[in-house]
């Protein structure tokens, strides 16, 4: 991708006077330090943009100067003309080492799954050699990578997973096989390799565009050649937000240079041969996993009993029907793998009001499979009824991205958006449950833990949305 506009003959171009309103924006916007291409550019853009909606030019300044959704989204519209895309597999072979040898061995028993995201990945080169680098370093270890960047044009292509062979300059043409499978005229990467790559549209200036995806901490970033075309007050604003976005222990890699005169504590800087990275320190001391706190920042005006109970079923006192349940479930758990014999074992806990016990062999449960989403969706249960719904909120941001269409993530997910009277979210995302039940047959399982049906899934939703419509 270039840095100048094509849409516009550069005589047009040129006549545009770099002016300091647009280059505040385009910093405040993207970060971008504003060159005289750049900001060519960006004035060449805004003239598009606000002609393609009926608008003035100092209209359209106005409404990226506003902030909000319209301007984020405008933001991510302009920005594959703004923006440069350059990038390759495997770029950076002694990076990749250092990652393959160090780095993904010094994080791999932090948690399970491991978190890795790819910031700023473009069409997905670097997370999938990511995920290619931490298949062979983490051996067994599960792991997940999310891969963002702020261009949809270049996210959509990393979706699709298919390269030329340009892609795969510099790499040892004995090992292409290994990486990728070869078409006629494409390489593609490998199935084992793509489903364990998420891809979403992010912009790292967007403070609210934080956590990314919903997840809150990753235990690598790898951010290269994204701050390099940025102000160093942009890069600092990164740098920080990807700092908090770390796990304690975790490390951050950035391209060579990009940090450098910007602060990073609380980050503690590791140099090796193949270059220097950052690693957030682990807490003084650091015994089993804390239980998560009741936050004391959520409020809880306007929740309703119904509401509460409702969502907080793992929390109830056990009642005759529990028990029976509870007996049946016993009886079942054999012959289950593990985690879900464990899972079965925490929601019969759970139903007689054992939550302790239950928040335990849930956690079992997920370790017992840290890629298995339904011990997600049981602690977000058990969390949201000891109100700690910001640890529910993580745990399903977890869920869903190990899959996000799993229903009992996304009915616990919409009942946690009411809880916390955040009614446009609840909404959307229980009518994008209705949505994925629609053709389910009526009395398939839709809720396990709960043992209800499509059926009656589909009537609370009705319900629970004519309410919010009222
Ligand atoms: C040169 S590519 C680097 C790709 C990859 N990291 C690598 O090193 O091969 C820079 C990428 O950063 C993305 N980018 C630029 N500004 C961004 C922002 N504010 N938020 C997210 N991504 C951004 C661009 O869209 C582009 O795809």
């Amino acid at each position: 991708m270039s840095v100048l506009p094509t849409s516009h003959p550069p005589s047009e171009v040129e006549s545009a006077v770099p002016n300091g309103r647009a280059a505040a924006l385009l910093e405040a916007g993207l970060g971008l330090a504003p060159t005289g291409d750049a900001v060519n550019a960006f004035v060449a853009q805004c003239r598009h943009r606000a002609a393609g909606l009926g608008v003035s030019e100092d209209a359209y300044y106005d409404l990226l100067a506003a902030g909000g959704s319209s301007a984020r989204s405008e933001w991510i519209a302009m920005s594959p003309a703004l923006t440069v895309g350059e990038t390759f597999l495997f770029r950076d072979a002694g990076l990749w080492k250092l990652m393959e040898r160090r780095l993904l061995q010094s994080i791999a028993g932090l948690t399970q799954p491991v978190w890795l995201w790819s910031a700023g990945c473009s069409t997905g080169e670097e997370a999938y050699t990511l995920a290619i680098v931490a298949q062979r370093a983490l051996g067994g270890t599960p792991f997940c990578v999310l891969g963002t960047d702020i261009n949809p044009n270049a996210v959509a292509a990393a979706r699709v997973g298919v390269y030329t062979p340009w892609s795969l300059r510099g790499v040892d043409a004995n090992r292409v096989d290994e990486l990728v499978v070869s078409g006629t005229q494409t390489l593609r990467v490998r199935d084992d390799v793509k489903k364990l790559v998420r891809f979403e549209v992010h912009n790292l200036l967007d403070e609210q565009a934080y956590p990314p995806a919903g997840m809150a901490s990753f235990e690598c970033i790898v951010c290269r050649n994204v701050l390099i075309y940025m102000t160093p007050a942009a890069r600092a604003a990164v740098i920080e937000r990807l700092a908090a976005s770390l796990a304690p222990g975790g490390v951050l890699v950035l391209g060579h240079g990009e940090a450098q005169g910007i602060p990073v504590e609380p980050l503690i800087v590791e140099r090796h041969d193949a270059g220097v990275v950052y690693r957030k320190p682990l807490p003084a001391q650091v015994s089993k996993p804390p239980r998560p706190e009741r936050p004391a920042s959520v409020r809880r005006i306007g929740v309703r009993d119904t509401d509460r109970s409702r969502a907080a079923s793992f929390g109830h006192r056990a009642t005759k029907a529990a028990q029976s349940r509870a007996a049946q479930t016993a009886a079942a758990v054999t012959g289950l793998d593990p985690c879900h014999r464990l899972l079965a074992l925490a929601a019969q806990q759970a139903r007689v009001g054992n939550t302790e016990t239950a928040e335990r062999k849930a956690a079992l449960a997920s370790a017992a499979n840290p890629l298995a989403p339904e011990p997600y969706v049981l602690l977000a249960a058990l969390y949201a009824a000891r109100d700690a719904f910001t640890s529910a909120e993580a745990a399903l941001r977890r869920a869903l991205f190990l899959d996000p269409a799993c229903i009992p993530a996304l009915w616990q997910l919409g009942i946690l958006y009411r809880l916390t009277n955040r009614n446009r979210q609840a909404a959307v995302t229980l009518a994008r449950l209705l949505a994925r039940l629609d053709g389910l047959p009526a009395e398939h399982v839709a809720l396990p833990f709960d043992q209800l049906t499509v059926q009656e899934l589909q009537t609370l939703l009705r319900a629970a949305l004519e309410q919010q419509r009222d």
